[in-house]
């Protein structure tokens, strides 16, 4: 089975002072969460749906879900203390209550409600075929590397750089396996969780996103959003 694995347990502190942890707050005439929510609902690649949320927005969630967008194939579960915890409270719910040995997730920020059809789509298919997926547009602006903070380090060739947004796509049972065989001090160096993949010197297939596939981060992005939600008319779906 397939899963749509929504990561929505942080708090949102770079949004500064707000009511809400910022998955939850409108964009247009509804949360964000739910618009993010609602591209992983009619995608024919997904089956089921897993929302990470912090443990006292829990049921905060089931209200907003059950208003804006009620299915059974929803289910709200508690988030991590970090990300790539959210993702382990995700991928061991799975474990736990669907039993198939191919499982895939697909992980995917609760603030990006621009994801794609096909963005969903090409995850699921090139996860099949590596066993892990991230989700990049090519580097726009050239990469400085400062070790220091500085001077430069190294300057990379741009077109062979890459920008990281989601999804996220793993094989459930692996991701497990290999974050579970992780150390105390590896866990702390491995931020993202593609990271452990690379480490390991595994294969992570490229799907490419979108410019407008952005992350909900300050109050100029969730203005940013705003603007763009009745105008991306070159949006593909
Ligand atoms: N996230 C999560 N669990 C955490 C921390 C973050 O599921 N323990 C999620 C966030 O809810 C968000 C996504 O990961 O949808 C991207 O992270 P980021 O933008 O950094 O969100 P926050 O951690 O909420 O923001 P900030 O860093 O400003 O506090």
């Amino acid at each position: 089975m397939n899963f749509g694995g929504i990561l929505a347990g942080g708090s949102g502190t770079r949004m500064g002072k707000t009511d809400l942890p910022k998955q939850f707050l409108m964009l247009g005439e509804k949360p964000i969460i739910i618009h993010t929510i609602e591209q992983f609902l009619i995608s024919a690649s997904i089956d089921e749906i897993i929302v990470a949320v912090p443990q006292n927005w829990i049921s905060y969630t089931q209200d907003i879900v059950e208003k804006y967008c009620k299915s059974d194939k929803i289910h709200i579960i508690q988030g991590g203390s970090n990300r790539n915890e959210t993702i382990m409270n995700i991928c061991y719910y799975i474990k736990e209550n669907f039993k198939e040995e191919e499982n895939i997730v697909v992980t995917h920020d609760a603030v990006r409600p621009f994801v794609t059809q096909r963005i969903i789509k090409d995850n699921v298919e090139l996860c099949k075929k590596y066993g892990a997926t991230d989700t990049v547009i090519s580097a726009i602006d050239t990469i400085v590397e400062s070790e220091n903070g500085n001077v430069i380090s190294a300057i990379p060739v741009r077109s062979q750089m890459y920008q990281g947004q989601t999804p996220q796509s793993f094989k459930v049972k692996e991701f497990i396996e290999q974050n579970e065989a992780l150390t105390k001090e590896e866990k702390e160096i491995l931020t993202d969780a593609c990271k452990v993949y690379v480490l390991k010197q595994k294969p992570v297939g490229l799907v490419f996103g979108e410019e407008y596939n952005m992350k909900v981060t300050t109050k100029y992005d969730l203005k940013l959003a705003n603007l763009m939600l009745n105008n991306l008319s070159d949006k593909e779906d």
